[in-house]
């Protein structure tokens, strides 16, 4: 046991207490020991690479490449995405893929390219193949976006594989979930480590992998796939945390790509920025190097302008979910409520204060034995009643739902644990046991949520909540998390998962674990309260989350540097297809200052998701707490955000239509502008808004890197021109904001009636902008209405594109004296 070790055990024992302590060193060992017994320990590698090419035939959208060691499928799907597929790798089956792969594209075939090896063009990107398998994917201008080289796989097989057999037959487990043995893929071999290394242009900047402390922009360094809790609290540096994705963004002079590597084994992403030989000519490219332990080498390339890539990413993986208008507002969380009489004191306070609050969270605290689709009657006897009458002052209920369940039959009653060890739902390890782990309430087991017989089940558990007044779940520990003072917190790597009928075990089902339970809740809420939208978020996850709901920061340090990787995740999750997020506001693991609280707050209240929570023994997040001034500015951040409600209900709409997240970087509409690539302390709210949140002790005033254009301080009205750099006030009160000149966007006016604000389009240019008005919170398709901003003899003047009357009361600003 080293150091490290040490303090986790100390964290452990905080967490579950001495008694839970001690059984979780247990599980710990008896991990060790069923990873030892199932997974290959003697094992012997072969390298290989591709080979020369032999030969070639055509296929839908391109065709299948044959070489002397493996074999390459290029196709290109409708839509321009392009599909690469080594050794047989097939687009299906993929956790990440919203539907049926997309239809070939009929227009893209394979020819002969000059140089003796292929190429497809398409619309939007030419392929090209050499005959050693380097893969190279071009604008049709010709600009080289990415630079695949051939990639090299290590096949294994295990020296054991004789032993274990003989292991197996005696101690006669007859695992249900077992199929053929663990790990073992048909032909004996153990599948394939594989690398593959590529280059992108010197100037390309990375973004994206999911949700990273350190980022937006992804520095040089290696990057783990393999979702993670990070254990009480993370800071920028600390790496992987509990969402991480094979999916970079990368954005350059010549274009923009995503990449998503199709595979959920734990890998790593070795990035490092290229580097421009000024004058000399000898630019250094760009590399980034995937290495996965195992799975298909397979990958999408999707191109083209962010907005056009992220279009393109959401038609492939899925629309993100809508969430219904009242989580758009303004939510309070916290860990240890204590009871119903705390619950409403906290609800009165912000109502006395004329507060807005949109609804209350509640933490594990409030189950019975901290046991999932549970309720701790003696403290809340009658949350139904609560729930209701919270509702009818118009703040809903969410409940924290975790994966891992109490392995406890019940004794007179049925426990959850019966229910789901009568529908065989629990995973078990590689001998047919159930697999034990130690989270919150003890010694629990965990659902195999890669079954879709077990999402069934597991979904119909949200009844409970429902009946308990619940509006929302918010799902955590489900990388999935189970206590170890040493060794992974998770699962064994050997124990089985159905993996929707295909057999494997956690090795490749971990990173796909939350996003499987997602599905489980989001599938269950939808069938348990059809006419409403469910409101879902959830820790952990992987590419295609977005479909059942949003994720937040997980436990995010108190401390400035934590409230700086509170935007870099929100970006990189956006970035990735999840608009709707946000973190802790004021930190999860300490008490923050009040300078620190209120700057957290004043960003929060521009983030989709914007909630107050903190870990138990880190004080209070309610604004009152922090004095009459943070009180007061918080106050002033509460309202702006209520204000652009509407604002946000379009930008959600606009997720969901188009993928384009709420949250941009502000390089998103001019992406050849480098300066704005290295920009990462501020972001873009939609089109029209440019927030540049204070993220340094002491700060009031900021530089704030313009785009292209003119731009107004919302506060002051004061005009900027972009691009460049410019120095604003960002006074205790409030954080700058600006609008850029021409938007048009919707906000509620002081009778609560939307109105469109108008930013005066500088001379000589239009504007606009698109309004989608809130259709309810069940399944109605909005109507999109776009409207125009133009100067007329020095007047503003706004029209409905379609010609209609344009219907709500408009207010211009930033004319003189708007
Ligand atoms: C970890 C979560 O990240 C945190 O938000 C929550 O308060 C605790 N688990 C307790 O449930």
């Amino acid at each position: 046991m080293d150091g490290r070790d040490l303090v986790r055990s100390v964290r452990v024992v905080r967490a579950v207490g001495p008694a839970q302590g001690l059984r979780s060193v247990r599980t710990a060992w008896r991990r060790r020991r069923a990873d030892a017994r199932a997974l290959p320990r003697r094992v012997s590698e072969r390298a290989r690479v591709p080979g020369a090419a032999r030969d070639a035939e055509s296929l839908p959208g391109g065709g299948l490449i044959h070489f002397a060691r493996s074999s390459l499928r290029v196709r290109v799907a409708a839509g321009g995405a392009v599909f690469c597929g080594w050794d047989g790798a097939e687009p299906e089956p993929s956790y990440a893929l919203a539907g049926p792969c997309p239809e070939a594209d009929a227009r893209a075939v394979l020819e002969p390219d000059t140089e003796g090896g292929w190429r497809i063009v398409s619309e939007r990107v030419m392929v090209t193949v050499s005959r050693h398998g380097a893969v190279e994917v071009r604008t049709p201008g010709g600009a080289v976006l990415r630079r695949e080289l051939p990639p090299r796989w290590w096949d294994r097989t295990d020296d054991r594989a004789d032993d274990r057999a003989d292991d197996s037959a005696h101690d006669g487990s007859g695992s249900p979930a077992g199929g053929h043995a663990e790990g073992r893929e048909p032909g004996g071999g153990l599948g394939s480590r594989w690398v593959q290394r590529s280059e992108v242009a010197a100037d390309a900047r990375f973004f994206g992998l999911g949700g990273r402390a350190h980022g937006p922009r992804l520095r040089d360094g290696a990057y783990r796939l393999w979702n993670t809790d990070p254990g009480g609290a993370f800071e920028p540096g600390d790496d992987p945390l509990s969402l991480t994705m094979p999916v970079q963004i990368v954005v350059a002079d010549a274009g923009t790509h995503l990449v998503f590597h199709d595979n959920s084994w734990d890998g790593r992403v070795a990035l490092r920025e290229g580097a421009e030989g000024a004058g000399s000519g000898h630019d250094r490219p760009g590399t980034c190097e995937v290495r996965m332990d195992g799975g298909p080498l397979r990958y999408w390339v999707l191109a083209g302008t962010p907005s056009r890539v992220l279009l393109g990413w959401t038609a492939l993986t899925g629309a993100p979910a809508l969430p219904p208008r009242w989580a758009l507002g303004y939510q309070h969380a916290r860990w240890g409520f204590g009871d119903e009489a705390e619950v409403r004191r906290v609800v009165a306070g912000y109502r006395e204060r004329e507060l807005p609050l949109s609804a209350v969270h509640l933490d594990i605290d409030h189950f019975d034995g901290k046991r999932v689709f549970t309720v701790d009657r003696e403290r809340f006897p009658d949350l139904p009643g609560l729930a209701g009458e919270l509702r009818a002052e118009g703040v809903r209920l969410v409940s924290i739902v975790d994966p891992a369940v109490k392995a406890e039959p019940g004794q007179e009653n049925p426990t959850v644990y019966d229910g789901g060890a009568a529908a065989d739902a629990f995973v078990r390890d590689a001998r047919g046991r159930e697999v034990r782990g130690v989270v919150w309430p003890g010694e629990s087991v965990f659902p195999d949520f890669t079954d879709a017989r077990v999402r069934k089940w597991w979904g119909g558990l949200y009844a409970e909540r429902l009946a308990q007044g619940f509006s929302g779940v918010w799902h955590d520990m489900n990388e999935p998390v189970s206590f170890a003072p040493f060794g992974e917190s998770t699962l064994p790597r050997s124990a089985r998962h159905a993996l929707e009928g295909r057999g494997g075990d956690h090795r490749e089902a971990h990173n796909v674990y939350g996003l499987a339970m997602a599905r489980a809740g989001y599938e269950g809420l939808c069938e348990l309260r059809p006419d409403e939208r469910p409101f879902l978020f959830s820790r952990s996850g992987w590419a295609g989350l977005q479909r059942y709901g949003g994720t937040w920061s997980g436990d995010v340090a108190t401390g400035w540097p934590g409230l700086r990787a509170s935007l870099s995740l929100v970006l990189g999750m956006g970035l990735c297809g999840v608009p709707y997020s946000g973190p802790d506001v004021g930190g999860f693991s300490a008490v923050p200052s009040r300078e620190l609280y209120l700057r957290w707050f004043q960003l929060g209240a521009y983030l989709p998701l914007f909630r107050t929570h903190s870990a138990i023994w880190a004080g209070r997040r309610e604004p009152w707490e922090y004095g009459p001034e943070v009180l007061a500015h918080a106050r002033t951040a509460l309202r702006e955000r209520e204000r652009l409600l509407p604002y946000f209900g379009t930008l959600g709409q606009l997720a969901r239509l188009t993928g384009a997240p709420y949250v941009r970087p502000v390089w998103w509409s001019q992406p050849r502008d480098r300066a704005l690539r290295d920009c990462e302390d501020a972001f873009l709210l939609g089109d029209a808004l440019l927030v540049a949140p204070v993220m340094e002790e002491g700060a009031t005033r900021r530089a704030v890197r313009l785009p292209r254009g003119r731009w107004y301080d919302t506060a002051t009205g004061r005009a900027y021109d972009g691009p460049g750099q410019v120095l604003v006030d960002a006074p205790l009160s409030r954080i700058p904001v600006l609008a850029r000149a021409g938007s048009v966007l919707p906000v509620a006016g002081a009778d609560g009636g939307m109105e469109l604000e108008v930013w005066a389009p500088a001379a000589g240019r239009g504007g606009g902008g698109v309004v989608v008005p809130d259709a309810g919170d069940g399944w109605q398709r909005p109507s999109v209405e776009r409207f125009t901003a133009r100067l007329v003899d020095g007047r503003v003047v706004v029209e409905r594109r379609d010609g209609g009357a344009v219907g709500y009361r408009v207010r211009v600003r930033g004319v003189e004296g708007g």
